[in-house]
């Protein structure tokens, strides 16, 4: 919460007080479509908010934390007059340049490692690390950009994101199974990336992002190559 909600302030008032010409605040879609009083049918877009009541109720402190943050951005652009816009990235994957694991790379690394047994009855939506970079580029340097920007490829169920994995990398112990095998399968919610995309961005497909993420912590010596795996890529 602190380093989230504190941090921020203090960047917009010291970009405020630089006069730097624009702020881009990468937030988080976190900050968007936590609200469980949403009606499924609504599309989730830029004018949404995460709700803090069930933020708080449910413990959950990152999305709390960064829509604290979120708004007291712009509660402070607006009292200092800065220029600030927001890109609200979903769960970012592809290489890694850190030597550490982050929380969204844990969320793949689990499925690999056999440390995840199933896999959860949810969805989730992707975007590959080059693209929210790019993102952040084209709402800095378009002079019309304004306000929010949702930024992802693509939401799949979980059970998806394994089977891609196990397409890519037969070699991991990879869960099969569901643990909620009482509910119907989660569906995705109508979430729109209209905005980002009218920039002219072009995504990265989910499936590349996948393999990427694997192969970068394949070569950071994250995730061990399976012996058999290794010896046959040498024999070949
Ligand atoms: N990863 C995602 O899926 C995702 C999705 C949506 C939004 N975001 C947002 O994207 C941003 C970066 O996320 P990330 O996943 O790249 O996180 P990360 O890998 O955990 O990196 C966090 C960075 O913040 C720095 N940091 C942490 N506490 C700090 C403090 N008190 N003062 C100064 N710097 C501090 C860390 O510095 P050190 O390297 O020195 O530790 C590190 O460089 C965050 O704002 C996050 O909310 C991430």
């Amino acid at each position: 919460m602190e380093p989230a909600v504190n941090g921020t302030k203090n960047v917009i008032m010291a970009a405020a007080e630089a006069k730097v010409r624009r702020v881009v605040f990468t937030s988080s879609i976190g900050t968007v479509y936590m609200d469980p009083n949403r009606s499924p049918d609504v599309v989730v877009d830029e004018s949404c908010w995460s709700d803090l009541e069930y933020c708080k109720n449910t413990k959950n402190w990152y999305c709390y934390g960064k829509t604290v943050a979120e708004q007291d951005a712009w509660d402070v652009a607006r009292n200092k007059g800065v220029d600030l816009v927001v890109v609200n990235p979903v769960v970012v994957l592809g290489p890694l340049l850190q030597p550490t694991v982050n929380a969204s790379i844990l969320h793949i690394l689990k499925y690999l490692t056999g440390s995840a047994k199933t896999y959860a009855n949810a969805v989730q939506a992707y975007v590959h690390v080059r693209d929210v970079a790019v993102a952040h580029i084209l709402v800095f340097e378009t002079p019309s950009a304004s306000g929010r920007y949702i930024c992802f490829e693509k939401m799949l169920h979980r059970g998806e994101v394994v089977e891609i994995l196990a397409k890519f990398f037969p070699e991991y112990p990879i869960p099969t199974k569901c643990s909620d095998e009482k509910n119907p399968r989660k569906q995705n919610y109508k979430l729109t990336n209209q905005k980002i995309k009218d920039l002219g961005i072009e995504f990265v497909p989910v499936k590349q992002c996948l393999y990427e993420t694997v192969k970068s912590l394949q070569e950071k010596g994250i995730l061990p190559i399976p012996k058999h795996v290794e010896d046959s890529v040498n024999i070949q």
